[in-house]
C-alpha cells in the first residue's frame, strides 16, 4: 500500500525534499500547498499532482493523506505542525522545528497525543551515518565542529545545523561554556561554544561568517579513529586509523536519505533519528548555548516584510530585501509578511 503524501511549501528547500520524495515507488504524491499560485502552478506540472491548495488545512481538509511534508518558512512550522497532528497525519517538518524550545515541547507532544510520528529534517545526521556506525555504542572522545556562510545569519539558524551532528554523535550535553559576538541586534556574528557531553566526550563549535565562502566541517577524534569531515551536509571525507587513510567517505544526498526514513519510519512504526523527543533535546541544547552566551531570542518584526531570506543561489541570508541582490532571483516566501507566513 503506498503511503499518501502532501507537501507544503515548494520553494528553494521545498522542490528539492519534494522531488527525493516523487522518486519513492511506494509514496503516492497526493496534494501539495504553497501560498504563491506561480510556485504551486509549476510544481504541479513537475509531480504531476491534481489536488493544489493554497494553505496547508485546505489541502488536509480536503484529501486524505498519511503526512505531510511541512517545508515553509520557519515561522510556519510550529502552528503548521499542530494543525497536521489535529487532522491525524505524521509529520516531517523543515529545520528549525520553531524558535523556542516551548514551541518544540508542544510540537513533540501534539505527536505523541495524536500517535503520529514527528520527524525535522535535520539531515546533517542522514549524512553522517557511517561515521555514528563507524564510533557505534562508543561515542568519540572529541568532536570539533565549524559551520561558517558568508553572511551573519538570523539567531538559531547556524547553531541548527552544528548542534544537530553534536548531538547525533555524542548526545546531551552536560556543560556548555559560550561566547558569542552579536553581528547586529538581529543577526548572530561569531559563536565558539565548549561542551562536555553526558557521555564524558568533549567538543567545541564555532559558527561564524565573512569567510572566504561556505564551509562546514567535523572532525572525531576516539576509538582509535581520526574522522575528517569537509561537509557535515554530505557526509564526505577520510577515516583515518594508525596513521593511515583507510576509508574515503563519499557525499550522500542527505535529502534523499531523509525522505526515504520517514516513509520506512511511517511503515515500519518506528521513531524516527530526528523524532520529536530528539528535537526537543536538540533545541534544549541549542539554547543552552545561547543561554550560555547570553544571547536571547530577538523580537520579530511583525507586519514588515523581507525579514529573513537565504537564497540557495549563494547561501546568503539577507533581511529587507524583496529579491536576491546576487541572481536577481524573486522571493514569494520569506518576503512576506510574518503573520501571512504564520498562516496554516
Ligand atoms: N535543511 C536544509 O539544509 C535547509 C536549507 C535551506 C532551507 N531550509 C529550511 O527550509 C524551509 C523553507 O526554506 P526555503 O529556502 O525553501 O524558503 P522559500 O521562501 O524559498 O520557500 C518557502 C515556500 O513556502 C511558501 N509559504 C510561505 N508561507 C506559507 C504558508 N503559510 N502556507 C503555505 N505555503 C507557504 C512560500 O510561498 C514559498 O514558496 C525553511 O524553514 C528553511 O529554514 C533547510
Amino acid at each position: 500500500m503506498k503511503i499518501r503524501v502532501g507537501v507544503a511549501g515548494v520553494g528553494h528547500r521545498g522542490l528539492g525534499l519534494a522531488r527525493a520524495l516523487a522518486k519513492l515507488e511506494d509514496v503516492e504524491f497526493a496534494a501539495l500547498a504553497d501560498l504563491s499560485p506561480q510556485r504551486l502552478e509549476s510544481a504541479a506540472q513537475e509531480f504531476n499532482v491534481e489536488r493544489t491548495f493554497s494553505l496547508i488545512s485546505e489541502m488536509l481538509e480536503s484529501v486524505k493523506l498519511d503526512a505531510v511534508l511541512i517545508l515553509t518558512p520557519d515561522l510556519a512550522h510550529h502552528p503548521q505542525t499542530l494543525h497536521s497532528f489535529e487532522a491525524g497525519v505524521h509529520v516531517l517538518v523543515e529545520k528549525p522545528p520553531a524558535y523556542t524550545v516551548a514551541e518544540v515541547e508542544e510540537m513533540a507532544a501534539a505527536g505523541e497525543r495524536a500517535g503520529k510520528h514527528l520527524m525535522v529534517a535535520w539531515n546533517r545526521t542522514y549524512a553522517l551515518q557511517r561515521v555514528k556506525a563507524l564510533f557505534g555504542d562508543e561515542p568519540p572522545e572529541v568532536l570539533l565542529a565549524n559551520y561558517v556562510r558568508p553572511e551573519p545569519a538570523y539567531l538559531g539558524l547556524i547553531r541548527n545545523h552544528i548542534v544537530d551532528p553534536l548531538y547525533y554523535l555524542c548526545g546531551e550535553p552536560a556543560e556548555v561554556t559560550a561566547q558569542c559576538d552579536m553581528f547586529n541586534a538581529q543577526r548572530e556574528g561569531h559563536t565558539l561554544a565548549n561542551i562536555r557531553f553526558q557521555c564524558g566526550s568533549v567538543g567545541s563549535m564555532t559558527s561564524s561568517f565573512g569567510s572566504g565562502g561556505h564551509s562546514e566541517q567535523l572532525t572525531a577524534y576516539g576509538n582509535g579513529y581520526s574522522v575528517f569531515i569537509d561537509s557535515t551536509s554530505r557526509g564526505n571525507g577520510r577515516i583515518m586509523r594508525g596513521g593511515q587513510v583507510i576509508e574515503t567517505l563519499e557525499a550522500v544526498d542527505s535529502s534523499a536519505v531523509q525522505i526515504r526514513h520517514f516513509i520506512d519510519c511511517i511503515k515500519d512504526d518506528r521513531e524516527p533519528l530526528t523524532s520529536g523527543r530528539v528535537a526537543v533535546r536538540i533545541a534544549r541544547f541549542i539554547w543552552g548555548i545561547m543561554d550560555s552566551a547570553g544571547m536571547g531570542i530577538p523580537p520579530l518584526p511583525e507586519g514588515e516584510p523581507g525579514w529573513l531570506m537565504w537564497c540557495m543561489c549563494g547561501d546568503k541570508v539577507i533581511s529587507n530585501v524583496e529579491r536576491c541582490p546576487r541572481c536577481g532571483q524573486e522571493w514569494d516566501g520569506w518576503s512576506l509578511p510574518v503573520e501571512t507566513i504564520r498562516k496554516t
